[in-house]
């Protein structure tokens, strides 16, 4: 079977650590550029098509999310590969249907710009829609953390708003987040990487040290 030329051509995507690809695209809320965001953080995040029903429910979602987030100083940006006439006709069909306003702009990438560009088209799921992709980036401009699930699989929201508050934290504090922590739970020290920084670990950190290797300490809410 022949190959096509995208299936030939190994695409490079961003990944974590990486500076975020810059782009301006046409959205709900006229002409926007990646580095519009700077100073904040953004969640960038495709769904796949406008008007179906897991969709619907994840856009209700995000809204219901944007204030915690502004409250971290994180905007939120959809995108999909549809018009603009459909994204405004779709947000404007969930007001009226669900009594939700969408508060974020949406990107219509018709022409796939913006979704190649991060590697949210997944060919093995589907060549012509978004796969459900969240792009955490920094103030600075670099991904921070990435999200895939599939066209099936509605996101749960509430993990995108703990991965900010673990990033910020991490950032705030220089440590790292146990599994499933949240805001004012112990947090754990970054595991030494000499043999007398694990001595001196073991001599000082006390009871909050399960294993040279394994420290927590606690740091109060964000
Ligand atoms: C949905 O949003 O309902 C959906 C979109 C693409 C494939 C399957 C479900």
């Amino acid at each position: 079977m022949q190959q096509t030329v995208e299936e030939i051509i190994v695409p490079i995507f961003p990944r974590i650590g990486a500076k975020a690809p810059e782009f301006e695209a046409q959205t709900t809320h006229g002409q926007l550029k990646l580095s519009d965001y700077r100073g904040s953080w953004l969640v960038l995040f495709s769904h796949p098509a406008d008007f179906t029903p897991v969709c619907t429910t994840e856009f209700i979602a995000f809204s219901e999310i944007a204030m915690e987030l502004k409250k971290r100083n994180t905007d939120l940006l959809g995108l999909s590969i549809d018009s603009v006439y459909s994204h405004i006709a779709w947000v404007r069909n969930i007001e009226e249907t669900f009594d939700v306003k969408i508060p974020f702009p949406v990107i219509a990438d018709l022409d796939k710009r913006v979704a190649s560009a991060y590697g949210m088209i997944m060919p093995g799921e589907s060549k012509t829609e978004t796969s459900r992709c969240v792009y955490v980036i920094d103030p600075d401009g670099i991904i921070r953390a990435m999200i895939y699930y599939p066209l099936t699989t509605g996101r749960n929201v509430q993990e995108i708003v703990r991965l900010i508050d673990a990033l910020q934290t991490t950032d705030k504090h220089r440590v790292a987040t146990p599994a499933n922590w949240k805001p004012g739970e112990a947090v754990i020290l970054p595991p030494p990487v000499t043999q007398e920084m694990a001595e001196e670990r073991m001599e000082n950190a006390g009871r909050d040290c399960a294993a040279w290797y394994f420290c927590k300490r606690t740091i109060g809410k964000n």
